[in-house]
Parts: C-alpha cells; structure tokens; sequence
C-alpha cells in the first residue's frame, strides 16, 4: 500500500466563515444566488456521481471516451511524474491517465469534499504501490499551497468543472493555474461543447429527478451548517438554457411566497412566489473561445481533442 495524505489548506472554522458570507452576500442580492461549490457535501458528491450515471448527462461518458483514446498521447507529451487533479470528486476517469502515465510518482487530488478526497485517495493509494497520494482540501479558486513532488507536473481540471465559474472568475483562476505551471509542465482542461439546447437541458433536468435533488442539496447545506429552514420541496428544480451568454442555468423557483430563516446568520430572506434563486451556471464552450482563454492566460492550445460525436473537447498546454 502506498502513503496516503491529506492536507486540510484551511482551518475547519474557515469554510464555515466562507459559508456564511456566501449566503449572506448571495440571498440578499437580487437576483438570489449562491455558489456552487456548496453543493458537494458527501450527499452531494453521492448525487453527482448518480448524476455523472444518467442516461441524459452524456459530459461523463464523452470525456471518459476521450481519456480512454488519448491518455497514451497525453503521457507522451507530458512525461509527468505528478499529477495534480484540481475537483477530483472521485477520480474515477483519472484512472485513465493514471494508467498511462508510466513515469508518475506523485497524485495530488484537490476538492473542497472531504469525503470524496478520501474515498477516491485512499482507494487509490491501496492499489497503487509507489505512488504518492497527497490530497489538499483547499478550494481550487484560491491560493493553493502544492505539495513538494518531482516534475514535470500535469494539472488536470476534468468534467467541465471550469464551466461553473463565471467567466471573469474563469480568468482569474486560468491565471492562477498559469502561475503554478513551470516549463514543461502542462494543463489538461475538459471543457463541455455548444450543442443542441434540448439535449443540453436535458442534462440538466433528467427524468429520474436525480439534478433536481442535487440542485436542492444546496438548501439541506445551509439548513445543517448555518441553521436554516429552507423547505426542499417549497421550490422547483428549473434548468434553462441561455443562448446568449452559452450556458445553462441551474435554479431553483419558489413554489409560494415564503420567509426563511437561516438562524447562524439572523438573516430573514424573502422569496416572492415564482422567485428564482440562481445555484449553478454550466458554460459550454467552442473551440475558439477555449484557445483565447488560455491564450489570455498566457497559454498555448496544443492538442484539442474531442469524442466520437463532438460533445465534449479535452485541451493540452504544455508550457514552453
Ligand atoms: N472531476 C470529477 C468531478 C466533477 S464534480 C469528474 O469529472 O467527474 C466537481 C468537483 O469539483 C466536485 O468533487 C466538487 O466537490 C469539486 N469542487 C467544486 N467547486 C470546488 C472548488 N471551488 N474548489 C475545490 N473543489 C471544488
Ligand atoms: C461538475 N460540473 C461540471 C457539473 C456540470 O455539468 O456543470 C455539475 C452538474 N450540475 C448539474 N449536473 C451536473
């Protein structure tokens, strides 16, 4: 068995302060909104994996069929001996990559699910001798603190996660992972592709309800962690598609008017009947607007590649 890690970057009160302001600045803003990443307690990342199963969310199946093709060009390309995943969840496609990179000594799982971390971490670390795992339990917008670990390093952000931040957000991060990266290190970035918008609501508002529960494990966060007592079932699931900015919306609508409290903050927040309360945005990209992303962040689009149908595109850099 190999060594098993975890670093907590930040003490425990401090995700709780985060919580805190999150809600206080996002519930009494108009529109309402809170940030997606409260979504995934170990409930929630339970509900993503479920998601990532649907027959309807095809992003899973899409990305895990480019891995499967391209992993052996990405290891040659890479040469990598660390692994750096930022939202890792389960890690369950990066087995691809893990297979593959033959000269890898190090894997560094970043998320802020602490039950994911160790669930995929310790899995992975008891059925791989000789590599390294170090989770961080850090939010990958920060700041974050990488463990001493021999390079090349390869940062992978899988799923489409980078579609959750808005863009100015995107910069700001893309920016970030720039400045993690030295020469001949590389970034392997999943990006969602503009498709047809049923297909795409439907991946977002699935028959079997499964988003919809995912979506509204927001308010069961706030109500365990900050005292809160916001009713699941008072607000509908909504998914829409907004073609302008070329992302889908994810939001929940209020079925009535209705006051919650959210007790940690003394806070009463009104929600009119029909009102929405923005939970995610999940930006879908072209080929182009990745390329000047990473260009305005310094880096070079090496190798895009899609799946078979066009859905899903993984892009490479590798910095010079
Ligand atoms: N990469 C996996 C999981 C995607 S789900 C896949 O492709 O299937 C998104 C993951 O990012 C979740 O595990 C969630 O806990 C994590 N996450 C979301 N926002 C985060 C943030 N700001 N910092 C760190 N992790 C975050
Ligand atoms: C993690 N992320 C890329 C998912 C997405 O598709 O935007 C989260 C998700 N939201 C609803 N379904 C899945």
């Amino acid at each position: 068995m190999s060594p098993f890690r975890l670093t907590r970057t930040l003490p425990e009160d401090a995700t709780e302060a985060a919580l805190r302001a999150d809600v206080l600045r996002g519930l009494t803003a108009t529109p309402k909104w809170l940030p997606p990443k409260w979504f995934y307690d170990a409930r929630g990342s339970e509900l993503f994996e479920e998601i990532t199963a649907l027959p309807e969310y095809y992003p899973t199946r899409a990305e895990r069929e480019i891995l499967a093709d391209r992993a052996g060009e990405i290891a040659a390309a890479t040469g990598a001996r660390t692994l750096v995943e930022l939202g890792s969840g389960s890690s369950e496609k990066t087995r691809y990559l893990l297979d593959a990179l033959t000269a890898l000594r190090a894997y560094v799982p970043v998320d802020v699910s602490e039950s994911a971390l160790t669930g995929a971490g310790r899995a992975l670390a008891a059925e791989r001798p000789g590599l390294e795992v170090h989770a961080l339990l850090a939010d990958f917008t920060s700041a974050l603190t990488l463990p001493v670990t021999p390079g090349p390093r390869l940062v992978a952000f899988l799923g489409g996660t980078i579609g959750n931040l808005l863009p100015a957000e995107r910069a700001a991060f893309l920016a970030s992972v720039r400045a993690m990266l030295a020469p001949g290190d590389a970034l392997l970035l999943g990006t969602d592709l503009v498709k047809d918008p049923g297909v795409l609501v439907r991946a977002y508002d699935d028959a079997a309800g499964v988003t919809a529960a995912f979506d509204k494990n927001v308010l069961a966060v706030v109500n365990r962690e900050l005292g809160a007592d916001f009713v699941l079932d008072a607000f509908d699931h909504v998914a829409l598609w907004d073609a302008g900015r070329e992302w889908i919306e994810m939001r929940l609508r209020a079925r009535t008017a209705q006051t919650v409290k959210v007790g940690a903050l003394g806070l009463a927040v009104h929600f009119a009947a029909g009102e929405e309360l923005r939970t995610e945005v999940s930006a879908k990209f072209r080929r182009e607007g990745v390329g000047a992303e990473l260009a305005e962040a310094g880096l070079e689009l090496f190798h895009w590649w899609t799946d078979g149908e066009g859905r899903f595109a993984l892009s490479l850099s590798v910095v010079r």
